[in-house]
């Protein structure tokens, strides 16, 4: 192994020793109901038998009886409860649901691949798209109108480029998907940071035609920028699509196929992932629709193999939450409609209608009135589940995006310092990084400016043991433990507990400096 190897291995390893691997899940101890539904049992029926103590100086007999009624009381509730139970398991749709956010340069064809999923899948239909077609014709913007489906405002129409994240759905014979399409311009970044921590798998949409490809992935091509923040956003799952293979640079050629995959597998893998279990390629045409709904024909492609990428979707495993855990669910976005409802993606627990919640970290006690998943009301929604939750007890405005809606038996901690292992990637200028460096902090649905206060440690990337001698700064690629400060109160967690509320990324001036995640709290900052 030569020495530039070498150097490989070992920053490969270094980044997974900082565990910046989703699937990297903690027990969470387990809780029932939040808590909540229980408690009130307990309260119920320790009232009753509050009761049953006071007539202990009545007769014998009417204390037989009362006991009786008591015993048939608590009964009956448990019975109603486990039909609620029976209920609710019955209303759980059957099939899983998945949050794919599609991600990549600008231009790779992320809009246009979810815009002919849709289509493939049979929400859109043939009127709208001649429609779409007229009016990207208008817009001089002919090959954009599949991207039409997904970038719906006027802006992305004209500019023919993606701004707010598109939200849409769409199902497979085993799966429901929630697609995200991020945008690619790096102006927009922070809101691909938005979506892609709402999701579990990526599609990184690489564009094959001649000079795309390259632009992409040369330093400062979102490319690389979003591959690194997926990974530390908690994209387990990346399915590499080679887009634009119909091109006439392209066409079907499997050597531009093949040195695109030779090129990104090794930065996949310095990004943290683990190329043979997490990634997977795929060669399509969005536009054209080729190998997606169906495996494309041998006449077009005779050297392809493998799925379609509806096949490749239907296949992602992914981890596990814990319905029981504690619930957690970083707010993302809120309005009003009789009452203030809330949006985001439930990390860990359950919510359901009638639930007492608690917002953090303001502290507001909460009822939830209501719970939809998708388009559809329901009873009760899972961890990875994207829902909006109508609540009684808090105003709208008294919610911002990277609140949380928890449990009240256990509450997510809130604190304006905390402790964390970073990263650092590229520095702006190659500057150094010392106490004092500021920066926004990026951690699930917060955004908040962020000083580093103090180096505690810097770990040595061949030993992997914290380094003895005082660390005053550090340069690019550097593993470093440092105190970090907010000045307004987040609700985070150690990464140790929950990885996706704990990992984390600094960025300056619109570039990712650095990632992160998070090691301690400071409660006493709270
Ligand atoms: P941003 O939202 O700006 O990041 O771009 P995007 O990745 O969503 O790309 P978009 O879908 O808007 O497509 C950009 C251009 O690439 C459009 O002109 C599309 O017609 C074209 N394009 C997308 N997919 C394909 C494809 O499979 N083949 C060909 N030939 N062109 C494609
Ligand atoms: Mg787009």
């Amino acid at each position: 192994m030569d020495i530039d190897e070498k150097k490989i291995v070992d920053i490969e390893e270094e980044i997974r020793s900082l565990q910046l691997d989703s699937a990297d899940t903690t027990e969470m101890i387990a809780e029932d109901n939040n808590g909540v539904v229980n408690a009130e049992d307990e309260i119920a029926q320790h009232e009753e038998l509050e009761k049953v103590d006071k007539m202990e100086e009545d007769s014998k007999e009417v204390v037989h009886n009362q006991a009786v009624e008591v015993e048939k009381k608590v009964k009956e509730k448990e019975n109603s409860a486990l039909d609620d139970e029976a209920a609710f398991e019955k209303e759980l749709p059957k099939k899983r649901h998945l949050n794919v956010v599609f991600i990549g340069h600008v231009d790779a064809g992320k809009s246009t691949t979810g815009g002919q999923i849709l289509f493939l899948s049979g929400q859109v239909d043939d009127r709208t798209i001649q429609k779409y077609e007229k009016e990207a014709k208008d817009k001089s913007r002919e090959s954009w109108y599949m991207a039409y489906i997904m970038d719906t405002n006027e802006e992305e129409r004209v500019k023919g480029k993606t701004v707010e994240v598109g939200r849409a759905h769409f199902e497979t014979e085993m799966t429901r998907f929630t697609i995200l399409d991020a945008p690619g311009h790096k102006s927009y970044v922070p809101n691909m940071i938005s979506g892609a921590s709402q999701a579990d798998v990526g599609v990184l949409v690489i564009s094959a035609r001649k000079g795309e490809f390259e632009t992409g992935y040369e330093r400062g091509g979102q490319t690389r920028e979003h591959v690194q923040l997926a990974k530390t956003l908690g994209v387990s799952k990346l399915l590499v699509v080679v887009n634009k293979m119909d091109d006439p640079t392209v066409n079907w050629s499997k050597e531009r196929y093949d040195e695109i995959e030779s090129k990104m597998t090794p930065f996949l893998k310095l990004s943290g992932y683990n190329v043979k279990k997490d990634v997977q390629f795929l060669p399509i045409s969005g536009l054209i629709g080729t190998n997606m709904k169906t495996r494309v024909d041998k006449s077009v492609c005779s050297w392809w193999g493998g799925p379609c990428l509806f096949e490749a979707l239907d296949a992602t495993e992914i981890p596990q939450r814990d319905p029981k855990g504690p619930f957690r669910m970083p707010i993302i976005d809120k309005f009003k409609d009789m009452g203030t409802v809330v949006m985001g993606k439930v990390e860990s627990g359950s919510v359901r209608e009638g639930d007492s919640m608690v917002v953090m970290p303001n502290k507001a006690h909460v009822k939830v009135l209501a719970v939809f998943c998708d388009e559809d009301k329901v009873k009760r929604a899972g961890p990875g589940e994207n829902v909006r939750v109508r609540l009684s007890g808090v105003e709208e405005e008294d919610i911002l995006s990277g609140f949380v809606l928890s449990s009240i038996s256990r509450p997510i901690p809130s604190v304006s310092e905390f402790e964390a292992q970073l990263q650092i990637l590229e520095l702006l200028d190659n500057a150094i990084f010392t106490a004092g460096y500021k920066a926004v902090l990026h951690i699930h649905a917060v955004v908040e400016e962020c000083e580093i206060v103090e180096l505690l440690q810097q770990i040595d990337p061949k030993t992997k043991k914290p380094m003895k001698r005082k660390v005053l700064f550090v340069k690019n690629g550097a593993f470093v433990v440092c105190r970090v400060q907010v000045n307004n109160l987040i609700c985070i967690e150690k990464f140790s507990d929950f990885p996706q509320l704990g990992r984390f990324t600094l960025r300056t001036e619109g570039k990712t400096v650095a990632v992160g995640k998070v090691t301690g709290l400071n409660l006493s900052s709270a």
